[in-house]
């Protein structure tokens, strides 16, 4: 098993959910902006880091928006087919994925996975996995899509004071595992 290390980005209501209907169930201008940054800041100019996601956490983002710029993208499915188009990368293995991003030719820094659920789950059983930056809004946003462990699993290394938008309030946290 590859021992390429990556982090976990989700933002999750007060139930856990993630997601409701394919897509997300508020808008947040600032926490765009926090998973911006988070996943596009390098410390080495010349490198970029990589963002890893489901195939329907692809297909939910608006294709004005795709690929994520300044990253490089890369989608799990289990289909032989192609069902992203260039320059996204598909894998039908996370371990596929990490083994290729860790190629010194690639030139990445930092590995984040960046959902849904399905590969959630994949990536918090691998031991790969060493952070969770998790968006914890206190409402309930009558999701139907969860993130599938519960928060008692990690360990608090940090949270910001509470932020306000949209209705909404929200903390930006920091676990290991
Ligand atoms: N709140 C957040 O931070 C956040 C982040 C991301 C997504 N979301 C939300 O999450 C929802 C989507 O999550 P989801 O769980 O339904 O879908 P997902 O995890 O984005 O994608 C599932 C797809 O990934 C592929 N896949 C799953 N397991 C795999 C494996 N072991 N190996 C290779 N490929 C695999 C399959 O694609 P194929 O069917 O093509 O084989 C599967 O259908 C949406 O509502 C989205 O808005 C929320």
């Amino acid at each position: 098993m590859t021992q390429t290390t990556f982090s976990i980005v989700v933002a999750m209501d007060c139930q856990q959910g993630i997601g409701r209907d394919q897509t997300l169930p508020w808008h947040l201008p600032s926490d765009m902006q926090y998973f911006k940054q988070l996943t596009t800041t390098t410390q080495d100019p010349e490198r970029q880091n990589a963002v890893i996601m489901g195939r329907k956490t692809f297909d939910s983002i608006p294709a004005a928006f795709s690929p994520l710029p300044n990253r490089c993208n890369v989608v799990l499915s289990r289909q032989d087919h192609q069902v992203v188009p260039d320059p996204i990368l598909q894998f039908k293995d996370l371990d596929l994925a990490l083994d290729h991003l860790s190629e010194p030719s690639q030139g990445i820094e930092s590995v984040f996975v960046i959902g849904g659920a399905d590969i959630y789950a994949l990536a918090l059983d691998h031991v790969g996995c060493e952070r969770l930056y998790i968006t914890k809004i206190e409402q309930d946003c009558q999701c139907s899509t969860f993130f599938p462990r519960p928060l008692t699993a990690f360990s608090l290394e940090q949270e910001s004071e509470r932020h306000f938008e949209t209705g909404l309030s929200f903390t930006f946290a920091q676990y290991c595992l």
